[in-house]
């Protein structure tokens, strides 16, 4: 039995990842801007060790880069436009994790920060996130370090015990107490298209905290809702929230 680590209802996801950017300080700002009280953002490191929110391994989706991030130095990520080919953003960088957190701290918000190791970067990419975290989170704004990644949550939980963390998952898997056990995940976030109410509900009794992912419609949101999930991450907060009115 655990206590869930609680962010809020609705997290946007990416940032407003909908609207701007993903990953950016701009779709941070934009999801404060729409009534989000926190964000979810991924995380993963430079060749030099650095962390920057990023979700994919590499870079040609959401940048003008190319190739593996991993593959390049912070100071060669730092010229990089992260604007997703949205023209309105064209001037976005590739944040640093340091910067999106201060502009986290400065707009009061929450933090689910999903570890987002490149295969084989397990080790070092928990470790810079936990340095950075170590060195800048405001221990009072919600926090939940997340991971696909047990080998990445097991450091994670080395380093910082006293940072929450949440197991992410598709499917809930046969074995996923074992799992938040040997973690000491307070947290289990899982695809929400996927989730049952028999399964939502062995998860609320053990006493984790359910997150379903990326719910964009309220109809799905509120399905979730009436199973008493802790939260949603959406592209979309400002639809969902008007969900809560
Ligand atoms: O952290 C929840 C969700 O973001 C996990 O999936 O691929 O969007 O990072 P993904
Ligand atoms: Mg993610």
């Amino acid at each position: 039995m655990t206590e869930p680590a609680l962010l809020a209802p609705v997290i946007a996801h990416r940032g407003a990842s909908g609207t701007a950017p993903e990953n950016t300080l701009a779709a941070i700002a934009l999801a404060a801007k729409q009534g989000a009280r926190c964000v979810e953002l991924d995380a993963s490191i430079s060749k030099d060790g650095i962390a920057f929110v990023h979700h994919d391994d590499t870079l040609e989706r959401c940048t003008d880069g190319a190739g593996y991030l991993c593959a390049h130095t912070a100071a060669e990520l730092d010229k990089l436009k992260a604007t997703a080919g949205l023209a309105e953003f064209e001037n976005e960088p590739l944040p640093r994790l340091d910067a999106a957190i201060a502009l986290l701290d400065s707009l009061n918000m929450g933090l689910n920060l999903e570890i987002k190791p490149t295969p084989g970067l397990e080790e070092p990419t928990a470790r810079a996130v936990c340095d950075v975290v170590r060195e800048q989170w405001r221990a009072e704004l919600p926090l939940v370090l997340s991971s696909f990644s047990k080998d990445a949550l097991a450091v994670a939980r080395d380093e910082l015990p006293g940072a929450p963390r949440g197991f992410i998952v598709c499917a809930i898997p046969e074995n996923w107490r074992h799992t938040v056990q040997l973690l000491q995940c307070q947290n289990l976030h899982c695809d929400g298209a996927l989730l049952e109410k028999a399964q939502a509900q062995a998860l609320l009794d053990y006493g984790l905290g359910v997150y379903c992912f990326t719910i964009n419609t309220v109809a799905d949101a509120q399905r979730l809702f009436d199973m008493h999930v802790h939260g949603v991450f959406t592209d979309y907060p400002a639809q969902i929230l008007g969900l809560e009115n």
